[in-house]
């Protein structure tokens, strides 16, 4: 029995044993058999997450790049490492190959050290899905310069943001971005970023959609020709096990983004292993992850631990609705994709439409499907199941956060039985546990609790850049010597998982996670506003939209309606982007709240789902008389 591959649910059981009997002899075999390394480690773990401090592989030394691409070159040189589909399905799909890969990372890494990015320094990578984003990704990695992507949706205001808080000195970017047929100028963005970055001095330029586009004097590089001229040879940064490999930044219920920290060694192992096994990827496969590489799904699984496998990873760079509703289904049948993976709420919008969108492809290539990012409702799994995975392909219910860097709780197909809407078992190394309202471990079966992780897996973040007082406050300091999620989930009688949703204060729109308090720090912004609360409610494709509550100052009472409406939702789309607008806005007289002056979000959030059935005891409240009020606005 190979530990590296589990091949059945016995193999399974054993294997997890062993990983939390034994995690470091378990986690050395993993990474002495299946990585490359300069140097030897001297600790595989240790770690006191009352620091909370983790260290694995200490005194271990690699480059991830060496492990994703050199040592594929000898055996799999011209076996194809990305597969670029592009936004028109008439434009040539590339194929580029492990060999062509190195040339291309490698030329870029040389055109990075050329601004004079060395070890260390931040990157900031503000790309659309074309394959110079997998090459400026694995360049930072070679030389060891710390990657930031941002996702090429986010607004100039929150890209500056990002920018500032690594304090990045290089910007790639290109001329704009293909979404369907739309195109959005990216390079326009970047620019009015840094008229508030001012540390950063250079921005490279990949053209892709011929915008006309500004370019700065001595700041601004277009790419292509820094490239071409370019050395193929670049030889890799040796890095320590712990340095940092790059940073992403994710939504926090509070404040700004929290710039998540992972580390090269751990990372890289967790990944990749991860990869081969909830995916059951072979040699051979053509593996397809619909997200952007601009989110931890991305990063992960479609860039370092499908590479690290030497698998065939497709890039995709449009919509699932351009030029129609098959598109998808559409790629699938044209390059024979094994394993799929998306998120529920791609599934609930393709579900929507025309089940000729789906049957005029030949699917029967796939082995594996995979959903994440949010819950999958029982309907939209049933529907993946039967139309797209034809009930003969397994669903993976992955689990897992920006802040872990890999799956946690997943099935294994082939091996867990799946039952719909639970991510079922924890994957090897991950030890979960339920917690009460009073912190206390849930030990038995068919219970519901807020979800922890009680023992350090490799892939977990390290630290919030520039913050680490915040990371132990955020992660670490609600239940003593426990990583907390954020997330509340149940465990069935069998011991599955079901997650159940956030906890907190942050909300999931068609997957992505939104923190309510940078939303209304936003809609305050605006002159006519004098308080607001955001709220989610269910929806039917996005799995939650947002509900805002918006107090008027009283020179604006008499403003139209719908036209501040329309403020306020380009207000939101100019400080965090278009994905962060609302759905529902309603002008009320005042929001809930307790007599040491919170608001009661749980009564916003019932009214905005229209169920006021259980309000509960609202006269404790200080302003008992306002629900009734907004309930007559909204009429609920
Ligand atoms: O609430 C959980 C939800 O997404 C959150 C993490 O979001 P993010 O850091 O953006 O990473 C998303 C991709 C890994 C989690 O705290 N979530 C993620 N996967 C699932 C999920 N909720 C239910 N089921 C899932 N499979």
């Amino acid at each position: 029995m190979s530990n590296y591959h589990i091949k059945n649910l016995e193999e399974y059981f054993q294997i997890y044993r062993k990983s939390v009997r034994d995690p470091e002899g378990f986690w050395e075999e993993i990474a002495e058999e299946h990585f490359l390394w300069r140097k030897r480690w001297d600790r595989v773990l240790s770690w006191d997450f009352t620091k909370p401090e983790v260290k694995w592989f200490e005194g271990a030394q690699l480059n991830i790049t060496e492990n994703c691409i050199d040592r594929h070159l000898a055996i799999r040189g011209n076996k194809t490492a990305i597969l670029f589909e592009p936004n028109d399905p008439n434009e040539v799909a590339q194929h580029i190959t492990y060999k062509q890969l190195h040339t291309q990372v490698n030329k870029m890494a040389n055109v990075l050290k050329g601004q004079g990015i060395q070890k260390g320094d931040r990157v900031c990578i503000y790309l659309p899905m074309i394959p110079e984003l997998a090459y400026a990704v694995l360049a930072c990695a070679r030389i060891g310069a710390v990657h930031s992507v941002v996702f090429a949706g986010f607004s100039s205001v929150a890209l500056a943001t990002r920018i500032n808080d690594c304090n990045a000195a290089v910007v790639l970017t290109a001329d704009g971005s293909f979404r369907g047929n739309k195109s959005i100028d990216l390079k326009g963005i970047v620019d009015k970023a840094l008229e508030d970055c001012p540390q950063v001095k250079s921005v490279l330029v990949a053209e892709r959609v011929g915008n006309n586009i500004q370019m700065v004097e001595g700041r601004d590089h277009f790419m292509a020709p820094l490239v071409q001229a370019a050395s193929a040879e670049c030889q890799v940064e040796v890095m320590n096990a712990e340095d940092p490999l790059f940073i992403l930044y994710t939504s926090g219920s509070t404040g700004k983004p929290k710039g998540m920290v992972h580390s090269c060694a751990g990372y890289m192992i967790y990944a990749a292993y991860t990869f081969k096994n909830i995916f059951q990827y072979q040699e051979n496969d053509v593996y397809w992850c619909t997200a952007d590489i601009g989110w931890i799904t991305g990063h992960s699984y479609i860039v370092y631990g499908p590479l690290a496998n030497g698998a065939t990873t497709v890039m995709f760079e449009g919509v699932p609705s351009y030029p129609d509703f098959g598109r998808f289904w559409q790629i699938v049948e044209k390059h024979k994709v094994n394993q799929f993976y998306t998120a529920p709420t791609a599934i609930r919008a393709l579900a929507k439409e025309k089940i000729d969108f789906v049957d005029q492809y030949d699917l029967s290539s796939l082995k594996v499907l995979g959903t994440v990012g949010e819950p999958i409702n029982e309907e939209a799994w049933h529907w993946y199941n039967d139309h797209i995975g034809k009930k003969e392909s397994p669903i993976v219910d992955t689990w897992w956060q920006t802040e872990t860097g890999g799956i946690m709780i997943s099935p294994i197909p082939y091996s867990t039985p799946t039952k719909p809407t639970f991510a079922t078992l924890p994957f090897i190394g991950i030890q979960p546990a339920l917690m009460d309202e009073n912190g206390q471990e849930l030990q038995a079966n068919q219970v519901d609790g807020r979800l922890c992780i009680k023992f350090p897996w490799p892939s977990m973040a390290r630290t919030i850049w520039g913050d680490h007082d915040r990371y132990r406050d955020t992660y670490f300091s609600a239940y003593p010597k426990m990583y907390f999620t954020g997330d509340g989930a149940s465990r069935d009688a069998v011991g599955y998982y079901r997650i159940t949703g956030r906890v907190d204060d942050v909300i999931i729109v068609s997957g992505h996670n939104l923190g309510t308090a940078p939303i209304e720090d936003a809609i305050n912004e605006h002159q006519g506003v004098a308080e607001s609360a955001i709220v989610g409610f269910p929806h039917d494709i996005k799995g939650n939209a947002l509900f805002g509550y918006v107090i008027l100052k009283d020179d604006a009472l008499n403003r139209d309606s719908d036209s501040l409406r329309t403020e306020i939702n380009s207000l939101i789309a100019d400080k965090i982007g278009p994905i962060a607008k609302l759905d529902n806005i309603a002008f009320v007289p005042g929001l809930p709240k307790t007599r040491s002056g919170k608001i009661m979000r749980r009564i916003l959030r019932k009214i905005a789902q229209k169920d006021v059935s259980n309000l509960g005891d609202t006269s404790t409240l200080l302003n008992p008389d306002v629900v009734d009020q907004i309930r007559k606005i909204i009429g609920v």
